[in-house]
């Protein structure tokens, strides 16, 4: 699948980055930027700021008293950033124990959360001890759920170091790991004492990584703002080349959304589902794909248009909203058509999902760029959709038209 750019690791563990082009993000004259998550009791600040790595031990002062330091990361990561952390670590009295973990999706296991506490237990890890989260997403979710039970409970601080993880998968408070039978089945909602995000650190992610963190980005415009969006579609050309500015904006701007979702509900029982945008058809893309050949941003990125097009099928949006979102997923350079899949296949993935509620397909949809709305989707109206565009799959049973579903007279702003 696209993109199309050779990212592989080296027999020497190595990955290889993106060519010749070097990211331009410097230290000089940027401004720390505090995001706050407010969620009573259990409220903390995402606290944003180029080169913050290098004073992540300081910064932990106020979240515990025990000098016992947990900082769990994958090899990638290690080889690059473990070192500075845990020397800024010790240099502010903390006793950092490293726990590497293999890279990948597959480290998200009940074995990894195992050998997590078993390493907690023989370092005697007492309640208040912490643990840093040093990754990205998967380091993120698995840290948090052996944070979550160890002990029945311990401070953790995620430091993301992937896009997808600074803007997305640090904040929120979503822990986990997948099960053999579907991805992120086992987990708890258990939120960071903070979030520690330094930019610098995208500047040795690979390409493809960066590109698929865009999806998520882009998500947050079409969702909460349109401002944002056409920010986005200034800027792509700079954020492809990771300029520093436009960076820092889009990664604020994305917590600042996903800060105020979350603070509205929590637990997901409402309007934190408007986060799932694009992850209906992503979500069953990327279990079709069976986890490779597609990463999760990449398939994301084809979620946010053909949703675009489906909303805009069942009347709820006019065909420019999905114009504007194709043209800037495509200049993203991330991939925006289905694949081979058959719509029976799709509808079949759909359905495992845990945005099913009840036998019913929960989507979200756009109204306009900026603005969504939940809705039930039913299987006949997909299915004539699908049969819209490939001419093949599932046949609708209805005989609705398109453009005529009884869901466009319903369609009304939910902010
Ligand atoms: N908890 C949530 O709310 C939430 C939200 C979104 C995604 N997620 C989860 O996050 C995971 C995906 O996260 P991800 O995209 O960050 O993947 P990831 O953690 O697998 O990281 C991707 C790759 O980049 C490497 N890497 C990380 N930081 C690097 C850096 N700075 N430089 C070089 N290489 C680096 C990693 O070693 C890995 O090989 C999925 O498991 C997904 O389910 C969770
Ligand atoms: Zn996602």
């Amino acid at each position: 699948m696209n993109p199309g750019f050779p990212i592989q690791e080296e027999s020497d563990g190595r990955l290889v980055y993106w060519g010749q082009e070097r990211p331009s993000l410097g230290m000089a004259g940027v401004a720390e930027q505090i995001i706050p998550v407010t969620l009573g009791e259990r409220s903390y600040d995402i606290v944003l700021h180029p080169g913050l790595l290098a004073t992540v031990g300081e910064r932990l002062s106020a979240l515990t008293t025990s000098p016992k330091i947990g900082v769990v990361t994958d090899r990638h990561v290690a080889n690059r950033y473990l070192q500075g952390t845990l020397r800024s670590l010790c240099k502010a009295g903390y006793d950092p124990t490293p726990i590497i973990l293999p890279p990948g999706e597959r480290t998200k296991t009940l074995g990894t959360i195992a050998k997590i506490l078993d390493a907690l237990a023989k370092h005697k890890f007492e309640r208040q001890s912490l643990l840093l989260a040093l990754g990205g997403g998967v380091i993120g979710d698995v840290t948090g759920f052996a944070a979550a039970i160890y002990q029945r409970g311990i401070p953790f601080v995620q430091v993301p170091t992937t896009l997808v993880a600074q803007v997305d998968s640090s904040v929120g408070g979503k822990t986990g790991v997948d099960h053999r039978l579907g991805k992120n089945l086992i987990g708890t909602f258990y939120q960071p004492r903070a979030v520690l995000i330094d930019p610098l650190t995208l500047r040795t992610l690979p390409r493809r990584e960066w590109i698929a963190g865009l999806a998520e980005v882009i998500k947050y415009g079409i969702i909460a703002d349109e401002e944002f969006f056409t920010f986005l579609e200034q800027e792509i050309p700079a954020l492809l080349k990771l300029d520093e500015e436009p960076v820092i904006h889009a990664i604020k701007r994305s917590c600042e959304i996903k800060a105020q979702v979350v603070a509205a509900d929590e637990r997901e029982s409402d309007r934190r589902r408007i986060l799932n945008y694009g992850h209906t058809i992503g979500h069953a893309l990327e279990s079709l794909a069976g986890y490779r050949g597609l990463i999760h941003g990449e398939a994301v990125g084809i979620g946010l248009v053909q949703e675009a097009e489906l909303a805009c099928y069942m009347g709820l949006c006019g065909r420019e909203v999905g114009e504007r979102i194709r043209s800037l997923v495509q200049r993203a350079g991330l991939p925006e058509q289905v694949s081979q899949a058959s719509f029976t296949s799709l509808w079949g993935a759909m359905q495992h999902d845990k945005k099913v509620v009840g036998g019913r397909v929960i989507g979200v949809w756009p109204v306009r760029i900026g603005e969504v709305v939940i809705r039930p989707i039913e299987q006949q109206v997909c299915a004539a959709w699908f049969q819209s565009k490939h001419g093949r799959g599932s046949r609708p049973s209805s005989g609705r038209q398109p453009g005529k579903h009884p869901v466009r007279r319903k369609a009304r702003a939910r902010r």
